[in-house]
């Protein structure tokens, strides 16, 4: 059994969706709403749903009672910086006081090459957490969701993202469904992925490539090409994250990871499915 936190979210979504596609493991999903429509979802889907917060360390460990496994992820935007530290901290200490077997984390890709992105510099904090205990772990490090293009607003989101990368620079992105399937197979082989770190990503991209294979699937997508520098700084912290874009940025190995999963999605792949 496998406790999954961030189950009525994104990633989280995914993980539940890899684990209950093998029919191997049974499925617990940590949630603050069980009443809510996406926990009534899953309950319907035979995920057992349990009351918790990621604050909450009691809660935490009552929600980890036999768990073999526990996927963590953290929603950096709402818990904030100190928040999400002590989130991803308590899911940790939960493990090792629960007896869990394997730990696997979702930070992001980069969080231990680049400092002074504050959701990066989080990750990385309790990475190294997560590294000092005896847990097995495995730690899975996204690139830039692919679904980030098809959100509202994307236009603003490709627009900053051009203006960083220029005209030459291209941008790595990972579905959050191959999300799921590597933490599923990390829960399956710990032989193989316990003690690693993966940085994942399915396709690399210049903007305009990005904004080509949206077209190309019926995607319209309106983005400015070069904004003044001042429009980057105006978004704050966050900014340092665009600059490292255009710097050095993600390096995912992708022949590395599609040999492990021959299914990873491309961005025109992801859009078609
Ligand atoms: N967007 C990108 O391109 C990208 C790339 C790499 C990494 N990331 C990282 O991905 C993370 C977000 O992942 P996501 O998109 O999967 O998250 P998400 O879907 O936005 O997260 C929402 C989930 O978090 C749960 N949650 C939030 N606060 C909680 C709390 N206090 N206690 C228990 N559960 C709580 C929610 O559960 P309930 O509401 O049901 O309680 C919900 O399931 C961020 O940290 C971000 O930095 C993003």
């Amino acid at each position: 059994m496998v406790l999954v936190t961030g189950a009525t979210g994104n990633q989280g979504g995914a993980v539940v969706d890899a684990l209950l596609h093998t029919g191997a493991w049974t499925v617990r999903a940590l949630t603050r709403d069980p009443a809510g429509p996406a926990a009534r979802a899953l309950t319907e889907r035979g995920v057992a749903v349990v009351a918790g917060d990621l604050a909450d360390p009691a809660s935490l460990r009552a929600a980890m009672s036999g768990a073999h496994g526990v996927f963590s992820v953290q929603n950096s935007r709402t818990a904030g910086r100190t928040g999400e530290v002590r989130q991803g901290t308590n899911v940790v200490d939960a493990a090792i006081a629960t007896g869990v077997r394997h730990l696997v984390y979702s930070s992001v890709g980069g969080a231990e090459r680049v400092r002074g992105i504050p959701h990066f510099d989080t990750k990385w904090e309790i990475e190294r957490h997560l590294a000092g205990t005896g847990l097995t772990w495995t730690v899975l490090r996204p690139t830039t969701f692919t679904s980030v293009f098809t959100m509202r607003g994307a236009g603003a989101g490709l627009s900053l993202m051009a203006t960083a990368l220029g005209p030459a620079g291209t941008l790595q992105m990972i579905a959050v469904t191959d999300i799921g399937v590597f933490a599923r197979l990390a829960f399956e082989r710990p032989g193989q992925f316990a003690g690693q770190a993966l940085e994942l990503a399915g396709d690399e991209l210049g903007v305009a490539q990005i904004a080509e294979t949206l077209r190309d699937a019926g995607r319209r997508i309106r983005y400015t090409r070069r904004l003044p520098k001042s429009v980057l700084r105006m978004i704050g912290p966050e900014a340092r994250m665009l600059s490292w874009f255009g710097e050095s940025g993600y390096a995912a190995d992708i022949p590395a990871l599609r040999r492990i999963h021959p299914g990873l999605l491309t961005l025109d792949r992801w859009l078609r499915a």
